[in-house]
């Protein structure tokens, strides 16, 4: 589905991403842990192409991406959530989704508001609420809405537990499950071991760049030597 080989990233002189590599397999969830400052954030701006990579392939469902814009990208039908909240605040929660409206897809679920509802009842309950008049969480449930318009194949989260209310927090974690079962991909990042757990099939954890770790959930969660060493745990 998704492949990052040798990933290279600067900011400027800086270089931000060495040799980073990754994938994402049809079908699963996958949470890129990491402390703040990591290069979680630069990991998924390389992928959707808001960051050029100076070195290193991205590969989206056969295509290399790693040259190519951002819009083209979501075209191809990866889904973007960025860290901070880009919604419309003087457009309701349904002019909000219009927004993000693309074509059907095939081979992937089609979104419609009343399965948007379904998926976030809480949602379902403000068609008319302006974004501006919102909670934080619902707001960020908003944003992964209107990404859902778009019909992906494969989404990228950027840490969607971060700031948020606990019971949003549920809500969110059963959302990723449901959009699992429907066999939509996802990619997450996560400074949280515990709500990554409860989603997440495999994990990466990422630190000053590098990919120190890389497993099934189950291993992570038994290494308590990485989790000290690369996690606030
Ligand atoms: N626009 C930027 N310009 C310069 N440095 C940046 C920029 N964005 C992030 N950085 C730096 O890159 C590193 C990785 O940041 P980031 O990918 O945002 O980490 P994370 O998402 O894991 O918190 C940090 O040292 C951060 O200070
Ligand atoms: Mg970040």
């Amino acid at each position: 589905m998704l492949k990052l080989k040798d990933i290279h990233a600067y900011y400027g002189q800086a270089h931000i991403l060495a040799d980073v590599s990754l994938e994402v397999n049809a079908g699963e969830v996958v949470v890129l842990l990491g402390r703040n400052g990591a290069g979680k954030s630069t990991t998924m701006k390389s992928i959707i192409g808001l960051v050029k990579p100076a070195k290193g392939e991205v590969t989206f469902q056969g295509a290399r991406i790693e040259q190519m814009a951002p819009y083209k990208i979501a075209r191809l039908g990866l889904g973007y959530v960025p860290e901070e909240r880009r919604i419309f605040t003087e457009l309701t929660v349904l002019e909000n989704l219009e927004v993000g409206r693309q074509a059907p897809r095939a081979g992937v679920p089609t979104w419609d508001w009343d399965k948007i509802a379904r998926l976030f009842p809480n949602l379902g309950e403000m068609p008319q609420r302006p974004g501006g008049r919102m909670s934080g969480g619902e707001q960020q449930m908003l944003t992964i809405a209107r990404t859902l318009m778009g019909n992906p194949a494969c989404i990228l989260l950027d840490e969607p537990s971060e700031g948020v209310a606990p019971v949003i927090v549920d809500q969110m974690a059963a959302a990723i499950l449901e959009l699992k079962s429907q066999g939509v991909a996802i990619l997450l990042s996560e400074q949280n071991l515990h709500f990554a757990a409860e989603v997440a099939d495999r994990a990466y954890i990422i630190e000053k760049g590098r990919i120190r770790f890389s497993g099934t959930m189950a291993e992570l969660e038994a290494d308590a030597e990485a989790q000290q060493q690369y996690l606030a745990v």
